[in-house]
């Protein structure tokens, strides 16, 4: 009974650490505030993915120090995604692409950002590596945390 209680307990802890608890937006202005600075950080996302993008599908030529810069940023934002989504604004009328759904199923969206930092964390691993093959392969697995996460929680 007693080592049941223990685990149960650590079960708790371990959720608390990984997912932020939402605080919901208390008025339309804090709503519309906590969901531009939320894109702000997708945004960024975005701007950092597509010249990796570009190498991976051979557009733009391989750069392994741009690369490791835009892995470390990447991996960067992702730990900033938690508290910057930590304001639940689904009760407010904003312009959004959030489902509701993010607030509404923290444990799997919290996985979704882990993925997402172990992808950029591994192509910041290989990035000066010179193998091409390795490299392209981590951008595209970054790619898919990024998609993986947007067909859950993403309007189209
Ligand atoms: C944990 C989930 C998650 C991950 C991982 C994720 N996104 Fe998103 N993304 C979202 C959500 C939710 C929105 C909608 C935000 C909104 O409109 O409030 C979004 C919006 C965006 C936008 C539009 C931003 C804007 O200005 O409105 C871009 C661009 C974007 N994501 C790119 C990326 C890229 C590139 C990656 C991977 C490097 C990525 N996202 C990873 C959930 C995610």
């Amino acid at each position: 009974m007693k080592l049941l209680t223990s685990a149960a307990i650590g079960l708790v802890i371990s959720i608390a650490s990984t997912s932020v608890i939402a605080q919901d937006a208390k008025s339309l202005k804090q709503a519309k505030r906590a969901t531009e600075l939320r894109q702000s950080i997708f945004s960024l996302l975005g701007s950092n993915m597509g010249p990796l993008g570009g190498m991976a599908k051979g557009r733009i030529p391989l750069d392994a120090k741009q690369i490791e810069k835009y892995a470390l940023r990447i991996n960067q934002l992702s730990l900033m995604i938690a508290d910057y989504t930590g304001t639940n604004t689904s009760g407010h009328k904003v312009e959004t692409q959030a489902l509701d759904k993010v607030w509404q199923q923290p444990e799997q969206f919290s996985k979704r950002i882990s993925d997402l930092t172990k992808a950029s964390a591994n192509l910041k691993k290989v990035a000066l590596t010179g193998d091409e093959a390795v490299i392209k392969k981590a951008i595209g697995g970054i790619g898919r945390t990024c998609g993986g996460c947007h067909d859950d929680f993403k309007k189209d």
